[in-house]
């Protein structure tokens, strides 16, 4: 984002790289993170006006654990060190980092710590305050020019400072809410020293964004995938906003999507200068997956036809100039670590550049996290419905009826998952659950309705809590929701006599069903 202040966050691997980014960015100061190869002449042509070091799960005296080059220290930039970050600063510049082996000085988890005020990352805060540590390894012994400024019970050098260059450093870890005032702690360093002014909103990134689109565009054809998911939903709002009608739309509804959900996407964007094309393809669909009944043949069925489908459209429109991707900002940070394990084969429209003939792709989404999307969708001023709904997997229902899809089934998921959703809504848990949504099994059961005997299917219920995805817990719903959801199901819907909560964890399960 040029024009726009800049922090760098350098990652040296910890599990909160991301994090740091988005509290940066919360004070309204644009940042990046970038890895910690980035050769020096790259940072110092990005003109940052801070600079974080992050933590990282090293020594610094290992051989193999990541270094900088000294130089950096020499750009006259702020730097702040966390945790590994801290250590490899004071290694660096010539202290010394003791290694806890007996595990004395090792801190983890909550613990007490005393701030000395007169240092520029904690003027104005409380004296005595919790922080969150994790280390093994323990500063100790100050490279020349750095003073203590702040201590624990066991660890003399919790924060440090050279305020004549500078440079700060917290061995324990702001960025976490466990950190009481660590929110403060990164303002104070970010606004009292680097001298940021917080001109990173989502309006001024919208105008930013949109002037950018229109010159890279020009008066070229553009083409986006629609899911209805709010990653594509913002994405078609900016540039509907940048390019107008030039954008075509295409929404394949397969036919696998919750109740009435496919009429309101067209709905919603029915007044946006847009060319909207809805491809109904629900019985295509339900054909191709007819005696299906393994997970991941359902999925690469659906991706297939999906892309067929996008690809029959595309070729309607003749070629175009440019196609839309919705990818946010962590999927470009976690890119290049493809070596994990394929637990389920995603379906979405990653896959959709070999396929469709056009020149460039534009991603006007790369640079934010999922909740400035969010903001950005409202700023543009997409329906509340959208912009707040939950993910929502490509492959739809289809992945949420356990075993062969039949219209039968696909009605009955359809009408439970709508109470179960509305009664989350009523008893306000909507914006506290990450993810809830009804899996139809099949196993049968005999019941007992009305004097008489049923055999029909049993429904499960699953709700998360969850920052990532990538682990999630099951949602604390009280009982009497629990309940409430239960006896509508049964009451309402036929062929379900049965409900159950699914409470277990991501992992060892997964979210999703299939
Ligand atoms: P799992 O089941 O792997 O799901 O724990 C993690 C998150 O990913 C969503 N999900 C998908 N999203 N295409 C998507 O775009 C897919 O094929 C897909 N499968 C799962 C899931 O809903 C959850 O939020």
């Amino acid at each position: 984002m040029d024009g726009h202040e800049k922090v760098l966050v350098i990652d040296f691997g910890g599990q909160y790289n991301q994090l740091i980014a988005r509290r940066v960015r919360e004070h309204n100061i644009y940042c990046e993170v970038v890895p910690y190869k980035t050769p020096i002449e790259k940072i110092k042509a990005e003109n940052p006006k801070g600079i974080i070091f992050t933590g990282g799960p090293a020594s610094v005296y290992l051989d193999s654990s990541p270094h900088i080059s000294k130089e950096i220290f020499e750009l006259g930039v702020p730097i702040l060190g966390i945790c590994y970050g801290a250590q490899l600063m004071v290694y660096t510049l010539g202290g010394v980092i003791g290694k806890a082996n007996d595990n004395s000085l090792a801190e983890f988890g909550r613990t007490e710590c005393d701030f000395d005020n007169s240092c520029a990352l904690f003027n104005g805060l409380k004296e005595r305050s919790v922080v969150w540590m994790s280390h093994n390894d323990y500063i100790e012994q100050l490279p020349e020019g750095f003073r203590a400024a702040a201590h624990s019970a066991k660890c003399p050098y919790g924060a440090i400072e050279n305020p004549e260059k500078k440079f700060y450093a917290t061995q324990f870890h702001p960025e976490v809410n466990h950190t009481e005032q660590g929110f403060e702690m990164l303002g104070k360093f970010l606004f009292d020293v680097c001298g940021c002014k917080g001109d990173w909103t989502m309006s001024s990134y919208a105008q930013t964004a949109i002037e950018e689109i229109r010159t890279k565009v020009g008066d070229g054809k553009v083409l986006l995938a629609l899911s209805g998911g709010v990653d594509s939903s913002v994405a078609c709002a900016l540039l509907s906003k940048a390019v107008g009608n030039q954008l075509t739309c295409v929404f394949v509804d397969h036919g696998f999507m919750r109740k009435n959900e496919g009429d309101e996407v067209e709905k919603a964007f029915a007044d946006w200068d847009v060319n909207f094309v809805r491809v109904n393809a629900g019985e295509r669909f339900i054909a191709k997956l007819s005696g299906i009944s393994e997970p991941e043949q359902k999925r690469k069925l659906i991706g297939e036809e999906f892309i067929r489908l996008f690809e029959e459209e595309a070729k309607k429109i003749g070629k175009v100039d440019f196609l839309v991707q919705g990818t946010i900002y962590p999927d470009v940070i976690e890119s290049g670590t493809g070596d994990a394990a394929v637990i389920k084969s995603h379906h979405n429209v990653g896959g959709l550049p070999d396929y469709v003939d056009f020149k460039e792709i534009i991603e006007p989404l790369r640079l934010l996290f999922k909740d400035e999307v969010r903001k950005l969708g409202t700023e543009l001023g997409l329906a509340d419905y959208l912009v707040w709904r939950q993910p929502f997997p490509g492959p739809g229902l289809a992945i949420r009826i356990i075993g062969e899809i039949t219209r039968e089934k696909l009605s009955i998921l359809q009408d439970a998952d709508l109470i179960f959703r509305e009664e989350i809504v009523n008893a306000g848990l909507d914006r506290d659950i990450n993810q809830y949504f009804a899996v139809l099994t099949d196993m049968r059961s005999v019941g007992v309705m009305g004097d008489g005997r049923t055999y029909d299917y049993t429904l499960a219920l699953r709700a998360v809590t969850t920052s990532d995805f990538m682990t999630a817990d099951f949602a604390r719903i009280p009982y009497d929701v629990l309940e409430k959801a239960s006896v509508r199901i049964v009451n309402e819907v036929g062929h379900i006599n049965r409900v159950c909560y699914d409470i277990t964890s991501k992992p060892p399960a997964t979210i999703e069903w299939e």
